[in-house]
């Protein structure tokens, strides 16, 4: 048995936590409670391995939101989510991801001048990926989408990261975002 830490981020009200309890519990909740933070633990089977995946639920952050180093303790991949009905959620996505960069890095990136990196660094460089899975939620209000498909796309190709459009009211689309970042981890 595997364990995996994951994180879901982004701005608020996207729809991380309804994403979390369909994959946990298989419900869609339709009311609406902002999330201080909660954690969520569950087992799945991933080509013939199984993992305990431990999920760090979040609070929803804007462009002004300081960024806790606790989301990145322990922490092995991350989920980040905007939805497609909010450009302003998009806009949201590449902050926190900028900032979730600097994060990572400085635990990395020694400020000294005088470290001198080891000669075989296991995971020292600037390019090291950290495994992202990018989501574009409530795809099922196509109405109201306001982010199209290639827009995600492109994003989560420029940051090396894997892109999904989900619905929090499709179960599949939540196992898929989370069989993804177990994948993307696996990979990294
Ligand atoms: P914070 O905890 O405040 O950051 O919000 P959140 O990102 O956890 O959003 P939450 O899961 O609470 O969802 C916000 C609202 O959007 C709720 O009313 C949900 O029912 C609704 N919602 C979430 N995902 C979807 C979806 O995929 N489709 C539709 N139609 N509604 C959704
Ligand atoms: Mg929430």
């Amino acid at each position: 048995l595997k364990f995996r830490k994951i994180a879901v981020l982004g701005y608020r009200s996207v729809g991380k936590s309804s994403l979390t309890i369909q994959f946990v519990e298989g419900q869609f909740i339709e009311c609406y409670d902002p999330t201080i933070e909660n954690t969520f633990n569950k087992t799945i089977n991933f080509d013939g391995q199984d993992f305990y995946l431990q999920l760090v639920d979040t609070a929803g952050q804007d462009e002004y939101s300081m960024f806790s180093r606790s989301h990145t303790v322990d922490v092995h991949g991350y989920v980040l989510v905007y939805s497609v009905t909010s450009m302003k959620s998009f806009e949201v996505i590449k902050v926190i991801h900028s900032k979730l960069l600097d994060m990572v890095g400085k635990i990395h990136r020694p400020s000294s001048p005088h470290y001198a990196p080891p000669l075989e660094p296991p995971c020292f460089c600037q390019m090291c990926r950290i495994p992202t899975v990018l989501v574009a939620n409530k795809r099922d209000l196509s109405k109201q989408r306001v982010v199209q498909t290639e827009e995600g796309k492109k994003l989560a190709d420029s940051w090396g990261a894997a892109f999904l459009e989900s619905s929090a009211k499709q179960n599949d689309t939540t196992v898929q975002i989370f069989k993804m970042i177990i994948q993307e981890i696996e990979k990294a």
